[in-house]
């Protein structure tokens, strides 16, 4: 098809034309929105590099999962900051955690809404890391074992599904057992199954203050040159029991969401990291770009990829237009 006859811009006259022939849709259903939660009452601590979001205590957080469930976000992922830290992250697995109290509270006022639980140490090590040391490496296998005690207590408290991002080896089997030996068998597991060693979790530190008190998460996450790597973790969690697979962060590896969904059967999320929402944030406030625009591109261009699902800071934002449609 050639110019003259050909004339691509027949379609795209009017919104009516451009709507019928759109390719990729967005819509609220696609959206989980990240929350931070900490102890105490009435706390609603700002995070400075993520405008727009804070550190809750449970009582603000059941607000804002309510705010979110009424905008028809089906479902919030959470985050603790827990008051103690120590090198095994133990208030990661207590009964009483931050986590595990938020989780009970937005059951019981939202009993519809999906609350998906981060499972992860580096909240609750002393030194920050994403599992518990030992002779100054990361001790993989003894690690699993906690992740999949983290991953219990979320359950036992109420939680909808579970999803790992520490990036160790084999934690997706260890806590699909130990799910299943508590009679668990129905909770999904949601694995950051390809997640990269990224500087685009900047803000996501400062937020949850996390940030590991020496060295990287080198050993870990993944460099952010590999593909086909991408495509040995997925099938891993795949046989490890995992039920959606997310690739992490999403803009910078827009090309991983595309092959992932190519190569993998199970539903793909992307997880749209706190740096690529406070960009967009910083270069609105300076009036380089329009925010809202902006957001909305980013969002559509993770949908093309290949996603299924989004975890978003900006998902009250973008419900908000999307409901207007
Ligand atoms: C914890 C975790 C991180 C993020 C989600 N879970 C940070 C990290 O790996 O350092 C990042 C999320 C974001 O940047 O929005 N392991």
């Amino acid at each position: 098809m050639l110019f003259p006859d050909y004339r691509p811009r027949r379609l795209r006259r009017n919104e009516a034309l451009r709507r019928m022939v759109r390719e990729t849709g967005l819509s609220v259903d696609d959206l989980i929105l990240p929350l931070f939660t900490v102890s105490g009452k009435g706390i609603e601590n700002p995070i400075s590099s993520m405008p727009g979001h804070f550190q809750l205590s449970t009582d603000k957080l059941v607000n804002v999962a309510k705010n979110a469930y009424d905008l028809g976000i089906p479902a919030v992922m959470l985050f603790g900051i827990p008051d103690k830290k120590d090198a095994l992250g133990t208030e990661a697995y207590s009964d009483k955690g931050v986590v595990q109290q938020a989780v009970k509270a937005i059951k019981n006022k939202i009993p519809d809404m999906i609350v998906i639980t981060d499972v992860c140490l580096c909240q609750y090590t002393d030194h920050g890391h994403c599992g518990v040391i030992n002779k100054k490496q990361i001790d993989n296998d003894a690690t699993i074992e906690l992740l999949a005690q983290i991953a219990l207590s979320h359950v036992k408290a109420g939680s909808d599904m579970v999803a790992p991002s520490d990036m160790m080896d084999g934690r997706v089997a260890e806590i699909r057992n130990l799910l299943d030996e508590h009679d668990f068998s129905n909770i999904p597991i949601m694995s950051y199954a390809v997640k990269y060693c990224s500087s685009f979790y900047g803000p996501f530190r400062q937020a949850a203050d996390s940030a590991p008190a020496f060295g990287d998460r080198r050993s870990y996450q993944m460099d952010p040159a590999n593909s086909l790597e991408a495509i040995r973790e997925s099938n891993m969690d795949v046989e490890e029991g995992a039920d959606i697979i997310m690739v992490k962060p999403a803009l910078p590896y827009l090309d991983i969401i595309y092959r992932v969904r190519q190569e993998i059967d199970l539903p793909v999320a992307a997880y749209n990291v706190s740096g690529e929402y406070a960009m967009i944030k910083a270069a609105e406030k300076m009036g380089w770009m329009d925010g809202t625009k902006a957001m909305m591109e980013m969002l559509m261009s993770i949908k093309r990829a290949g996603a299924d699902m989004i975890l978003t800071y900006f998902a009250m934002d973008a419900a908000k237009i999307l409901i207007k449609k």
